[in-house]
């Protein structure tokens, strides 16, 4: 039976506290598999989570004609005998992400076949700013069926690029492409979230020349493809797992600990919870929250924006934490068009909250009741999870596919934090209750 059918069941009134140790960044980890194309070598990733958005990624190069071995894990590509540049259409409609070897296909190949990526319950997650830019460097796009046929007629060369939203996987598809091109390029206006920083770290290692990595102006001298060689990299640590543990954590009282995460990559998150009157100490790799639950929360405003602003994959998290609040908070989410379906979720729950375009208007205190809920989207589905913890009574959470995507061992590590969680399939499920 397919996981999509099972169920996560949760008991409420729960409180989460002790350590757990977060996962390696998975949209960090999914861009350094791309980025291993770039060479005919071998690749040696550690701290890569396991999750179903990096086995796809693994099938995709796979596909192209790369070896991959996993070692708990690290991921060991071989990708020597890469033969071709096209990924499938199959392939990329499971997993958006997978564009993400456009640009290094392109690099090696001069050539790509991509399909189309589509969009998603949050978004149409458009890749407009990916074209221009490579379009930039030389690179000619038809579409060929639902498939980006790239080709490089004149060779690929280094430009000056403007980004006009700071794009993570615009970003991300320039640099990749840019390392192997013709002279320089400079990406202006460029995604600085560290998972950009983490994969600019992976190709200097590879032999690239990457500078500005994590600021708003990236430089790259671009070298030739033949000349990169494999590396041993470790992912950083996941920010995003980190945060929704950390809400969890602030949710019923604490304290909780994430560890194996740099608190710099959580500023603005940290600094939100602390208005909101919650108690965070750091080290360099841990992070602890903790908060006197017979006081209420205090109300936030929040609007979502590229790094180092409050990161959208964080926004279903705080409004949760919102609706514990005493007073009416505004949560603005400026990156995705289409992110509040937790809203609808929630409000099943009895949260009291009111949208107006990309505004979610939160009036707390809300005692949540358990439910029967959906999970529309993995940040969201991880939401629904801690709603579930606080609320009175039993909640079930249907499409943890969802949650499968970005949380690796999510129940377990509940579950060691205190959570009263269960993940059965729906034959278990319709047994027991
Ligand atoms: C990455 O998506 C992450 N995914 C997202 O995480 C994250 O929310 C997002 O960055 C922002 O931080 C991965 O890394 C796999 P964008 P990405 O390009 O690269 C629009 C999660 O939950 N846009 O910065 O797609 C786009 O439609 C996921 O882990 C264009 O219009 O983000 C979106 O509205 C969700 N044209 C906005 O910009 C383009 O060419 C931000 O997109 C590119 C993007």
């Amino acid at each position: 039976m397919s996981n999509t059918e099972d169920i996560i069941v949760i008991e409420g009134n729960q409180k989460l506290s002790g350590t757990v140790r977060v996962s390696g960044a998975k949209n960090s980890a999914l861009k350094l598999i791309a980025a291993s194309i770039l060479s005919h070598d071998i690749c040696k990733i550690d701290n890569v989570p396991q999750i179903s958005d990096i086995a796809i990624m693994c099938k995709v190069l796979i596909s192209l004609g790369a070896k991959i071995t996993t070692e708990e894990k690290a991921l060991t590509i071989d990708t020597t005998d890469i033969d071709s540049f096209e990924a499938s259409y199959f392939l990329v409609s499971q997993m958006r992400a997978s564009i993400a070897v456009l640009g290094p296909l392109i690099a090696r190949f001069g050539h790509a076949k991509v399909a189309m990526p589509g969009g998603c319950q949050i978004g149409a997650r458009k890749i407009d700013m990916h074209l221009m830019g490579l379009q930039k460097m030389g690179v000619n796009f038809e579409n060929d069926h639902g498939y980006l046929n790239a080709t490089t007629p004149n060779g690929l060369k280094g430009a000056n690029i403007s980004l006009e939203f700071a794009s993570v996987g615009a970003t991300e598809n320039i640099l990749m492409a840019a390392v192997a091109a013709e002279g320089k390029t400079v990406i202006n206006n460029a995604a600085r979230e560290p998972e950009i920083v983490d994969l600019c770290n992976m190709l200097n290692e590879m032999g690239a020349c990457v500078s500005g990595g994590g600021s708003p102006i990236i430089e790259i001298e671009g070298k030739n493809i033949e000349d990169f060689h494999g590396c041993n990299h470790t992912t950083i640590g996941d920010r995003i797992e980190a945060g929704t543990f950390l809400v969890g954590g602030a949710l019923t009282g604490g304290p909780l600990t994430v560890e194996g995460i740099n608190p710099n990559y959580l500023r603005t998150a940290i600094m939100k919870m602390r208005n909101m009157g919650i108690n965070v100490e750091s080290t360099d790799d841990t992070i602890t929250v903790s908060r006197d639950t017979s006081k209420l929360l205090k109300p936030i405003e929040i609007q979502t924006l590229p790094h180092p602003g409050f990161p959208t994959d964080l926004q279903a998290q705080f409004m949760l934490l919102a609706c514990y609040a005493e007073g009416t908070s505004i949560i603005t989410e400026n990156v995705f068009e289409n992110r509040f379906m937790f809203a609808a979720e929630i409000m099943r729950m009895g949260a009291d909250i009111t949208l107006e375009e990309h505004h979610a208007i939160v009036n707390g205190p809300s005692m949540l009741q358990g439910a029967p809920v959906s999970s529309t989207d993995l940040r969201a589905g991880a939401s629904l999870a801690l709603a579930g913890i606080m609320a009175k009574g039993q909640t079930l959470i249907t499409k943890v596919s969802h949650i499968d995507r970005g949380y690796e061992y999510f129940t377990e590590k509940l579950t060691s934090l205190g959570a009263d969680a269960k993940r059965l399939s729906m034959h278990e499920f319709l047994e027991i209750y």
